[in-house]
């Protein structure tokens, strides 16, 4: 075999077997390539090294030299094809799932302190045989106010001084001087007494329930006033009952809601609702700090919904659940509890 056919057919060998390695796309590609290449029995560069054999004795160093390099660049391109397709497959690899690691850690949820403040405010009253009753946050004028006793020329009844609902009126109906919509004999109730009416014109007595939830007024946000607030209301009637059953009610309340020794107050007060009404105190830290307001339910009140004033009289109460819940946790501002900050809700 002259040398010069013997260079051509290692410079052809090299040339598509380096081709062959630059394009192997998977392990398994290369591995085809190096058995067709490198392969010892019958690989490509094995003929050749035969070929070597029959190249004239005086020309063989030089194919030699040529077959070496041949060698060499195979093997190199052989090497550099198993990493490139190595490296494309360790993404893979280290995507696979592995059951032995310690996974995600899944961040729980919890009831907002409001909420756990109800639940156990319920729990304490059920204790005591106050059953749980509810009642809209949309509510109307006789629920709210009149059936409450509270008269039309209430100062409590003033628009400013309470979320009322309009109603939008079409492009059409809205006068040229007035705005595009008109009051509708709705707001949002201003406090839980309005379940005091609806429970009793659903049930006749004897009547022992609780109601929590929100209550709204136009009030200015600050540490402890907000726009949207929580109340507790308490509703007792039933023959025989008195301001007596109203203070030890109020007082076994206190005591579990918060210690054993803390005691209660009325000092005389008036709401339209109650007579006599008073406002409920609770000592806390050598002082006293008012908690709500209560009272015997007004006769005008038990006739409004058509109980017999002869035969039942009845107690009821309202206190504030921000307070209640401030108290509890520490909290000296009760805007706390609406910011929806993790950081703060995740502590109770
Ligand atoms: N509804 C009153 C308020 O929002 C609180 C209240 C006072 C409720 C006396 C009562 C009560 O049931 O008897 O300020």
């Amino acid at each position: 075999m002259k040398l010069a056919d013997f260079l051509n057919e290692a410079d052809r060998l090299a040339e598509e077997a380096q081709a062959a390695f630059a394009t192997a796309a998977d392990a398994k590609a290369v591995e085809a390539a190096r058995v067709h290449f490198l392969g010892q029995k019958s690989g490509r560069l094995r003929a050749v090294q035969k070929d070597l054999a029959l190249v004239a004795p005086a020309e063989r160093a030089a194919a030699g030299k040529r077959f070496n390099e041949l060698k060499r660049r195979l093997e190199a391109a052989h090497k550099a094809a198993v990493e490139r397709v190595a490296v494309k497959t360790a993404p893979l690899v280290r995507r696979t799932f592995d059951p032995t690691l310690p996974g995600t850690p899944l961040r729980l949820g919890r009831l907002h302190p409001i909420t756990q403040t109800i639940e156990e405010l319920k729990e304490i009253m059920g204790r005591l045989g106050f059953s749980v009753a509810d009642g809209p946050e949309v509510e109307d004028l006789w629920h709210n106010f009149d059936a409450l006793n509270i008269p039309p020329e209430h100062p409590a009844r003033d628009p400013l001084d309470n979320f009322h609902l309009c109603q939008k009126l079409p492009p059409g109906e809205a006068a040229e001087d007035a705005p595009g919509y008109k009051p509708v004999p709705f707001l949002l109730r201003t406090q839980t007494s309005t379940v005091q009416i609806r429970v009793m014109e659903q049930r006749r007595p004897p009547v022992r329930i609780i109601s929590c939830g929100r209550v709204y007024r136009p009030d200015t946000a600050d540490a402890t006033h907000f726009p949207m607030f929580h109340q507790i209301e308490g509703l007792m009637v039933d023959r025989g009952v008195t301001l007596a059953h109203l203070k030890s009610t109020l007082q076994l309340f206190a005591k579990s809601a918060f210690s054993e020794d803390v005691q209660i107050r009325f000092r005389p007060s008036f709401f339209p609702f109650t007579e006599p009404s008073v406002e409920v105190d609770m000592s806390w830290q050598g002082g006293w700090i008012e908690m709500g307001g209560a009272g015997m339910v007004d006769p005008n009140v038990l006739q409004a919904v058509g109980y017999d004033t002869e035969e039942v009289t009845g107690f009821a109460f309202g206190l504030g659940i921000e307070r209640i819940a401030a108290r509890r946790y520490g909290i000296t501002d009760i805007r706390e509890f609406f910011k929806n900050d993790v950081r703060f809700l995740k502590q109770f």
